[in-house]
C-alpha cells in the first residue's frame, strides 16, 4: 500500500519531497535520481534549487529522465533534454556527464532503448523515482495498454496526450508523435517511487492509480505492485480517493 500524502498547496508537498531528496543526496552523495518532465515536477526543481543554494552539494549525484520526444531538433527547447538542463542540471548543479535522457535522434532509435537499459543498469539503479501522471494514467509515456515488464522503447504518443501537451508547442501540429520512454518494468526497478500529482484534473487518475485495479488500461496501478511508493497530492488531486 503506497503512502498518500495531501497537501493544502503544491509548494508545501514540493517541499517535502525535496527536503527527503536533499537528505538523500547529503547521505549518499552520489545517489541516483529519476527525474520526470512535465509541469508537476517544476516546484520541487524549485525547491531542490534553494536546497543546493543553500549548501547541498549535488556535483556527484547522478540523473535519469524518464522520456524524450523522437525527432526534435537538437536544442529544441521542449525536448525533454533541454527541459532537463535547464530545470534540474543547471539549477542544481549537477554534473552535464552524469545527467542521462533517452536518445530521441531518428538515427539512433533502433538501440536507444537497449543503450539507456544498459546505461541505468550500470549505473547502479535509480534511487528515488519522480513521477507524475496523465490525464490518460500513464506514466512517463506508457499509455494504457503498455506491459507491466516493458523496458525503455519507442512508442506512439496518444492523441490526448499529445493534445495535452500542445500548450508547450506553437501548435498540435508541432508535437512529435512519438517518444522513447522507460518501460513500466524500469520504472518498477527504481527503489522508491515518488508519485506527484497537483490539480483536480487528476484526481481521476489518481484514483484509479492508487485504489484501482491493477491494470495495463491504467499505467499508473503498476504502482500499486511496487514496496515502496510515496503518493504526493494537492486537495484537489487527491479529491476522488
Ligand atoms: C508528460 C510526461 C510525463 C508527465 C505527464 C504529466 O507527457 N511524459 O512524464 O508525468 O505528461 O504532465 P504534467 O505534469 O505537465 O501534467
Amino acid at each position: 500500500m503506497a503512502e498518500v500524502l495531501v497537501f493544502d498547496s503544491k509548494e508545501a508537498g514540493a517541499a517535502v519531497v525535496a527536503d527527503h531528496i536533499a537528505a538523500l543526496v547529503r547521505r549518499v552523495p552520489t545517489a541516483t535520481l529519476g527525474v520526470a518532465t512535465g509541469s508537476t515536477p517544476l516546484p520541487v526543481y524549485a525547491a531542490l534549487a534553494e536546497r543546493a543554494a543553500a549548501g547541498t552539494d549535488f556535483t556527484r549525484a547522478s540523473a535519469f529522465a524518464l522520456d524524450e520526444y523522437v525527432g526534435l531538433p537538437a536544442g529544441h527547447p521542449e525536448s525533454y533534454r533541454s527541459v532537463i538542463d535547464r530545470e534540474v542540471t543547471g539549477p542544481l548543479g549537477l554534473d552535464p556527464e552524469h545527467v542521462r535522457v533517452p536518445d530521441g535522434s531518428e538515427t539512433g532509435i533502433e538501440t536507444a532503448g537497449e543503450r539507456y537499459e544498459q546505461a541505468i543498469i550500470a549505473g547502479g539503479g535509480v534511487d528515488v523515482q519522480l513521477l507524475g501522471i496523465g490525464t490518460t494514467g500513464h506514466l512517463g509515456f506508457n499509455e494504457p495498454g503498455s506491459s507491466f515488464a516493458s523496458l525503455t522503447r519507442v512508442k506512439t504518443l496518444t492523441e490526448q496526450t499529445r493534445r495535452d501537451n500542445a500548450r508547450f508547442f506553437d501548435s498540435l501540429n508541432d508535437v512529435p508523435m512519438h517518444c522513447v520512454t522507460q518501460g513500466l518494468g524500469t520504472i518498477l526497478r527504481a527503489r522508491h517511487l515518488v508519485l506527484l500529482a497537483f490539480g483536480e484534473g487528476k484526481a481521476e487518475a489518481i484514483a484509479g492509480a492508487v485504489e484501482g485495479p491493477v491494470s495495463a488500461s491504467m499505467p499508473g496501478s503498476a504502482i500499486q505492485l511496487h514496496p515502496h511508493v510515496t503518493v504526493v497530492l494537492d486537495d484537489a488531486a487527491a479529491s476522488a480517493l
